[in-house]
């Protein structure tokens, strides 16, 4: 069933389609971003750890005597790395502190012309004595005047590899450092993010071509299954009456009444269907009682009744056309319960069904028949009014009075082919919309 048209198809296609490629491209740049900038702190603790190792090579032979450190040449030595500023582009030393196994101070030795010296001093010195003597480094990474600052706080060993002292290494992260590499990663994402968003970009006339062709396909499935409607309510309209019109005037005067009952558009279109279908089981049914121009006997009224069944039986057969069953089924029920093929009573009929009944009446009152002529708009209302809670609906009888005069004088025995037009428009407006 065709309910929604091409272009909203189209709409919603291009929406969700720009939904999801900004989302995947979101996401792809915010992973980028991560995965770049834990790089980045990987990077930068390798180069601080190397930087401590550095440190433990230089002094490692003063280290020999752990119970005598030289607290002159540790100084000595440890300026030496704070002096070399540009053996490291990541950043410098800007502190190293030397200390006993005991945790006693033995050398601490700042860069006095870094310009966070007095912040790095406070995070600086708390040793502990009988720090961690299995060789491991404690790393962690402090900001200070939002620039990182990498402490290390790990073992000395001396030339023999016996654990002779601690040291303290405070290592300040360049800002140009920290921004190129962010600008790097940044890059890599807004990168990632072009590339899903022009592949999906790439995709999209792909994506577009295939829904139109299954667009097409689909408006031919339902041309075929209009079709299908249409050729069955003609077959039996052609058995019945020889002509169309009373199928198309009961479906407009039932869509007219729904419309004033402000049905949902889905209900309509099953009106719609149903009743154009509502007596297809007559097929079934033998002529000589289909076209007998007399009162037929209770026998051949039995007959007759079972045009019901016969029609759901048809109905039920594809799969489209049974959404039309409730008025095939129930369109000779009356709301007293004294109708036909269940006996159903009030709002246990099918709301479709009580509509259809009351635009069945209507018309075949309002036409001309082999026994006969049509009945004034006056008789046909009486006639209505007096079914009012036995044949009809009380509701729906109210609601079909105020529109009924502009019906009687738009549709009564009509069967121009301006009727057809009419059903047309209908048609399109409620499934093709
Ligand atoms: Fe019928």
């Amino acid at each position: 069933m065709i309910s929604t048209s091409h272009t909203a198809i189209h709409r919603k296609l291009v929406f969700r389609i720009s939904l999801v490629g900004f989302l995947i491209a979101l996401t792809a740049g915010f992973a980028v971003w991560q995965f770049e900038k834990e790089k980045i702190d990987q990077w930068i603790l390798i180069k601080a750890e190397s930087g401590f190792k550095r440190l433990n090579n230089s002094i490692r032979h003063l280290l020999n005597d752990p119970g005598n450190l030289n607290r002159l040449e540790m100084e000595k030595h440890a300026a030496t790395i704070l002096a070399q500023r540009d053996f490291m582009v990541t950043g410098r030393y800007v502190w190293i502190g030397i200390y006993d196994l005991k945790g006693t101070t033995v050398a601490q030795v700042p860069d006095i012309s870094y310009e966070h010296i007095e912040q790095v001093e406070t995070i600086t010195g708390s040793i502990q004595p009988d720090a961690d003597r299995r060789g491991n480094m404690g790393i962690s990474v402090i900001k200070l005047n939002q620039i990182p600052h990498v402490q290390i706080v790990a073992p000395l060993s001396n030339e023999r590899g016996e654990l002779a002292a601690y040291g303290e290494t405070i290592f300040a992260i360049a800002p140009k450092a920290i921004a190129a590499v962010e600008t790097r990663a940044l890059r890599l994402a807004a990168a990632a993010m072009v590339i899903v968003l022009l592949t999906t970009a790439l995709l999209y006339p792909v994506i577009n071509s295939l829904l139109s062709r299954v667009s097409r396909l689909s408006a031919k499935l339902f041309d075929a299954n209009l079709a299908v409607l249409t050729v069955l309510g003609s077959a039996i309209a052609k058995r019945d009456s020889d002509t169309d019109a009373h199928n198309y005037r009961v479906t407009i005067i039932s869509v007219k009444l729904a419309e004033e009952l402000c049905l949902a558009a889905d209900t309509i279109q099953r009106l719609i269907k149903g009743a154009f279908l509502h007596d297809v089981g007559k097929i079934g049914i033998e002529d000589g009682i289909l076209h007998k121009p007399g009162r037929l006997t209770n026998e051949e009224f039995a007959v007759m009744q079972g045009h019901v069944p016969l029609g759901l039986d048809i109905v039920n057969k594809a799969e489209w056309i049974k959404e039309g069953m409730d008025i095939v089924a129930y369109h000779h029920e009356k709301y007293d319960g004294r109708g036909y093929n269940r006996g159903l009573a009030g709002k246990q009929i099918p709301e479709i069904a009580r509509i259809f009944a009351i635009a069945d009446v209507f018309d075949a009152l309002t036409s001309h028949r082999p026994y006969k002529e049509p009945f004034s708009f006056e008789k046909t209302m009486d006639i209505l009014q007096d079914g009012r809670g036995g044949h009809f609906d009380p509701d729906y009888i109210d609601a079909f009075a105020s529109i009924s005069r502009t019906l009687y004088d738009t549709y009564a025995g009509r069967e121009d082919e301006a009727l057809k037009s009419e059903l047309d428009a209908i048609i399109k407006k409620y499934f093709y919309a």
